[in-house]
């Protein structure tokens, strides 16, 4: 993931240029990981280039800066005005989108409160996260040692730049033994997610997904991938899940906004059932990429289009 090193950078309301976007190491934020931040894209359609599911997004910082006590000085309509304006200043079409909320220069105890509250929108160019291949082949990917952020210790809900460290450690040791991303189990030995994707199994055609007290993130493709699975007239679970469950499954898949809808073709070196991309995975991806490339209607309300103020969608 490179960066072009050049274009705008939203910063407390001003856009300034990318190497003017800088914050002093004795930042809170570098010492204690007090963030919050979103992970968004914009895909250029047919109609134009669109934000897919901005709104939600949006909400989920507003809720993360809740958790983290964190007052804003933005509303959500500003901010999602802020990812526009600053993708239209990039003259970008599609590209990831990730504004950060932080807490800056002021003292370094680690109490945040006193430190100020700072904002920024990056965006720039991110191609497929998990290799080309990976949407149509399927990745191999195994179950992590590390278990996933336990219930109330870091809230998982909230989308803290502190939690990745544990997805760091997950993503390390995946990458250095061989497998393009790992599944975490909570902290009760059920499955969790990966380090930056929601889970997801298919057995006889029921769709399956960890809840929401199994440590998750609560992924805006994760619901995205509920809704097409019930517009695609199929059963939804979320429930907690046993890890044998990742070895009898017909099919699994990760999905995120970085990795979409990616198929899993093996775990722990066991090849999901027939170790290719199953049905139920290849009609949600068509349905997914069918409505962000535009070839099918936005029935959900799910794309802002870059050109157009969010007040007149
Ligand atoms: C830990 C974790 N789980 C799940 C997801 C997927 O969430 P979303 O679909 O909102 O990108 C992400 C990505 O942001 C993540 O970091």
């Amino acid at each position: 993931m490179g960066f072009s090193e050049t274009g705008k950078v939203w910063m407390n309301g001003k856009l300034v240029d990318w190497k003017d976007a800088t914050i002093h190491v004795a930042s809170h934020v570098v010492h204690y990981g007090s963030g919050v931040f979103e992970g968004i894209r914009s895909y250029d359609s047919k109609k134009g280039a669109n934000v897919f599911r901005l709104p939600e997004h949006m909400r989920r910082l507003l809720d993360s800066c809740r958790v983290y006590r964190m007052d804003l000085a933005y509303t959500l309509e500003q901010l999602t005005d802020a990812v526009l304006e600053t993708i239209r200043a990039n003259n970008f079409k599609s590209c990831y989108i990730r504004p950060l909320v932080y807490r800056g220069y002021a003292q370094l105890g680690v109490n945040p409160m006193p430190c100020p509250v700072e904002v920024a929108v990056l965006v720039w160019e991110w191609d497929s996260s998990l290799g080309d291949d990976a949407l149509v082949k399927g990745i191999d990917v195994g179950v992590s040692s590390w278990t996933r952020i336990a219930p109330n210790t870091f809230p998982a809900l909230a989308k803290a730049t502190a939690n990745y460290a544990n997805s760091a450690l997950i993503k390390m040791q995946a990458t250095v033994d061989g497998y393009a991303e790992a599944i975490a189990l909570d902290e009760s030995g059920v499955l969790s997610e990966g380090s930056g994707q929601n889970l997801f199994l298919v057995r006889d055609n029921v769709v399956y997904t960890p809840s929401l007290t199994s440590s998750i993130l609560q992924g805006i493709t994760r619901d995205t991938v509920l809704t097409l699975t019930r517009d695609l007239g199929l059963e939804v679970r979320e429930q907690p899940l046993p890890r044998e469950f990742l070895y009898l499954a017909d099919e699994a898949f990760f999905c995120g906004t970085a990795a979409e809808i990616t198929p899993i073709r093996s775990i722990d070196k066991v090849a999901v059932s027939s170790g290719r991309r199953g049905p139920v995975t290849e009609a949600l991806q068509e349905r997914f990429f069918g409505l962000i490339k535009g070839d099918l209607p936005d029935e959900h309300n799910w794309l802002t289009p870059v050109g157009a103020p969010v007040a007149a969608k």
